[in-house]
C-alpha cells in the first residue's frame, strides 16, 4: 500500500493509491517484493522520482502484519542513496580516472549515542585545469 509520513513519522495511507505490485515471494529467509509507480503521481504526498540521487528507506515488522497498518519497526530499518533512473554502474568509469581519499583521522565512534555526526575540513588536492566530479 501507498502510505507517507508526517513530520512526527506517523503513517498515513495515500488517498491516492499509485504503488503496484507485480511481484511477491517469501521463503524462510527472504522477502522479495517488487512495485512499480509512476515518476510524476501527481499526488502531493509523494515525492517525484528524478534523475538525481534519491533517498530510499526501508524498514519491516518481525511479523506479518496483515490487513492491519503497518507497526513500529524498532531498529529494522535503513536507507540508501540511489540514482532510481539512469544508475551509475562500475564499469561505466574510466579505469584511469584521478581519485582522491577523504578520510578521518582516529575518531571513535562514541558507544553511547545512536548516532555521531562529525564535521571536518579537508583541502582538496591541487588542479591545474578544470575538473568534473562524477561520482562520490
Ligand atoms: C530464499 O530466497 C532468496 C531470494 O530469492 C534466495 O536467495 C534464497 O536462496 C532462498 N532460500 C532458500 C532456502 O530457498
Ligand atoms: C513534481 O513534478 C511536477 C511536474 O514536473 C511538478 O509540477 C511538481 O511541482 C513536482 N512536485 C514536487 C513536490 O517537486
Ligand atoms: C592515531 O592514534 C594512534 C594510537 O593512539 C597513534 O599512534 C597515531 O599516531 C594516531 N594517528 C594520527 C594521524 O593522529
Amino acid at each position: 500500500q501507498d502510505y507517507y509520513a508526517n513530520g512526527n513519522r506517523e503513517l498515513n495511507r495515500d488517498y491516492q493509491q499509485d504503488c503496484h505490485l507485480t511481484y511477491a515471494m517469501e521463503n524462510e529467509t527472504h522477502t522479495v517484493i517488487t512495485f512499480s509507480r509512476k515518476l510524476h503521481t501527481c499526488d502531493s504526498q509523494d515525492r517525484n522520482i528524478t534523475e538525481g540521487t534519491m533517498r530510499v528507506i526501508w524498514a519491516y515488522h518481525p511479523e506479518d502484519g496483515g490487513s492491519i497498518d503497518p507497526k513500529y519497526h524498532g531498529s529494522n530499518r535503513g536507507s540508501k542513496s540511489i540514482r532510481l533512473l539512469n544508475p551509475v554502474k562500475a564499469n561505466d568509469i574510466p579505469p584511469q580516472t584521478p581519485y582522491f581519499d577523504l578520510q578521518n583521522q582516529n575518531v571513535s565512534v562514541p558507544h553511547y549515542t545512536d548516532t555521531t555526526y562529525w564535521c571536518q575540513i579537508f583541502k582538496m588536492p591541487v588542479f591545474h585545469q578544470k575538473h568534473h566530479i562524477i561520482k562520490v
